[in-house]
């Protein structure tokens, strides 16, 4: 892997499966890993053997507040060269809703690395060159934008999997306003069914490694292979077609204006992305 000695990095949900792979891989590589997750004890584990390693890291709590997380990055380092946008629920489990009161796999597995990203969009863009990439999934459905909390005929695999389009459909925007300010956003699928916590806990049986996954990861966020492509969705190493309505331009406006109302982001977030 390429050497990161001086660059900085954000994983979020880097406490459990491939994202607690990635934060230690880069941290062996030399970057200053800012570790996220919900449970302090395990994020404890992953800044110590990064220390181990030799590397730099510090451990930034789940704070229940999107908002709370990117000021304590912000307050923490100076630049960030690099975010992964990783935390997720699986399918498994019934309906469950935010604080807000939002579905809870559209608020946490898209909706929250929206706002983490656009809130870190002026720091992400003074570090530039610098990637952002969203962990989205090859499980995919078109987003029913009459019911996008799933209030009726909810199933956890279609919650899991409209959350993982709008990750593409966010990942396709940015990538086009980012065009020319040397900040690149992709996504990807990382490997199918790898062995961790989601897929165990969703009864099925793990097909490949987080090993397998994290390499297709830090491709995106390190590799000079990938230098300057931006707004792409990959399965692994190789570039592959999303779901036929992230590429339906309607769609998009109306999930990226839905997620500014969602997030209270309106003025905010498109002085952000027009910076
Ligand atoms: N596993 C697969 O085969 C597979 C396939 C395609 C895509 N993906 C994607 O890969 C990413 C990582 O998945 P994984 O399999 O490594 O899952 P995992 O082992 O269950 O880890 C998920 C991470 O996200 C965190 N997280 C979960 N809910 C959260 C919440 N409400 N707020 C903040 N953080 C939360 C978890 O924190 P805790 O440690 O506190 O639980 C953990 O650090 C996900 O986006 C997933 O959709 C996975």
């Amino acid at each position: 892997m390429e050497k990161l000695s001086g660059k900085t990095a954000l994983v979020t949900g880097s406490t459990d499966g491939v994202g607690r792979l990635v934060a230690r891989k880069l941290g062996q590589a030399g970057a200053r890993v800012l570790v996220h997750g919900r449970d302090a004890e395990r994020g404890a584990r992953v800044v110590a053997d990064i220390e181990a390693s030799g590397g730099a890291a510090d451990f930034l709590s789940a704070l229940a507040e999107v908002r709370r997380l990117a000021d304590a990055a912000q307050a923490t380092v100076d630049r960030l060269d690099i975010l992964i946008n990783n935390a997720g629920i699986g399918t498994a489990g019934p309906r469950q809703t935010s604080a807000e009161g939002f579905e809870l796999r559209f608020a946490v597995n898209y909706l929250a690395g929206f706002l983490l990203t656009l809130l870190l969009l002026p720091l992400i863009k003074n570090s530039a060159p610098a990637r952002i990439v969203n962990v989205s999934s090859a499980g995919q459905q078109p987003i029913d934008f009459g019911d996008v909390m799933l209030t009726r005929g909810y199933s956890g695999t279609r919650a899991y999997c409209q959350s993982k389009l709008a990750q593409i459909m966010f990942t396709i925007d940015l990538g086009a306003l980012l065009e020319g300010t040397g900040v690149t956003v992709t996504c990807l699928h990382p490997a199918t069914y790898m062995d961790t916590s989601m897929v165990r806990r969703a009864g099925v049986r793990p097909l490949s490694t987080v090993e397998v996954g994290a390499r297709a990861i830090l491709n995106l966020a390190t590799s000079p292979t990938v230098e300057g492509q931006t707004g792409l969705y990959f399965n692994g190493l190789h570039e592959a077609k999303a779901q036929a309505q992230a590429h339906d331009l309607d769609a998009r406006r109306q999930l990226q204006a839905l997620s500014l109302e969602l997030t209270g982001l309106s003025a905010q977030g498109v002085a952000a992305l027009e910076r």
